[in-house]
């Protein structure tokens, strides 16, 4: 198996002396294309440090990191990236700001508009084009932000508890849109969730992260079948999946 991403001794601590935090690792993994994995971890086990460090946007004090083949060595631009606050420019329009993305990579207007109308189409935002992020709901914003960090056909994604301020409902039809999108396009996606059942109903792997600083603990295998909707979760393996994991981390005292 070739790797696409490759951890290897991948360690981060902030600041120094007395000061320091360990927030994360050492860590060893390796992630294969097209898989979907999630992180899933207590808060401040240092789960958005390991994303910026594969994003180029953080420098690991130990350790190295690469992506396909290549070493991370600074921000990476082939990447789709997504955090639970959006980035949205106010004064622009939906379609605006899905389009800034293909404007700052030179991509001619005319190939913009039929990009942007097919990517909004598949999330269910084509008639909210030309409205402004303030005239839409928190669920719809955060469709909008998916179409902007993968406008541009990303083959790997990072998302970073984009879902963590929906309500249940919204964020349940968004994880289902997502989970298609990923069976179409089969990107390779890290996907940061604090939800023990929606990394489950989401990934072919789960990596437990323990509590600061993090390290992957175990990391288990979904064997269950795709598309898996709202009924997977009342199926005897899913209800085992959820127990095994819940007992990983009561064995860490967080539940
Ligand atoms: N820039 C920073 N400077 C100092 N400490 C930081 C910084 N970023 C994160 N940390 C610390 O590192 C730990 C892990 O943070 P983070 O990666 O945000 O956790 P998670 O995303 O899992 O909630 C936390 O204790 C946090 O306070
Ligand atoms: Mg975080």
């Amino acid at each position: 198996m070739n790797p696409l991403i490759e951890l290897s001794g991948v360690k981060k601590v902030f600041g120094s002396g007395a000061a320091a935090v360990h927030a994360f690792g050492p860590v060893d993994q390796a992630i294969a294309e097209g898989e979907f994995v999630s992180l899933l971890g207590p808060s401040g086990c240092g789960k958005s440090t390991l994303m910026l460090m594969i994003a180029g946007l953080l420098e690991p004090s130990e350790g190295r990191i690469t992506l396909a083949g290549r070493e991370v060595t600074g921000p990476q631009t082939d990447i789709g990236i997504m955090f639970q606050d959006n980035t949205l420019v106010p004064w622009r329009t939906v379609r605006g700001n899905v389009e800034l993305q293909l404007e700052m990579r030179g991509i001619q207007p005319a190939s913009r508009k039929e990009a942007v109308d097919a990517i909004l189409r598949s999330v269910h935002l084509e008639d909210f084009a030309e409205r402004f992020p303030y005239e839409l709901s928190g669920g719809m914003q955060q469709r909008a932000a998916f179409c902007q960090a993968m406008i541009h056909g990303p083959q790997t994604m990072l998302l970073d508890e984009p879902l963590g301020k929906l309500d249940a409902m919204t964020r349940e039809r968004i994880r289902s849109d997502l989970q298609s999108l990923w069976m179409q396009e089969r990107p390779t996606v890290i996907f940061v969730t604090h939800s023990i059942e929606e990394a489950i109903q989401l990934s072919t792997r789960v990596a437990v992260i323990t509590p600061r600083p993090g390290t992957i603990d175990t990391v288990i295998p979904i064997d269950l079948p795709f598309p898996r909707d709202f009924d997977v979760k009342n199926s005897p393996e899913f209800v085992g999946y959820v127990r095994d994991t819940q007992e990983i981390f009561r064995g860490y005292g967080v539940i």
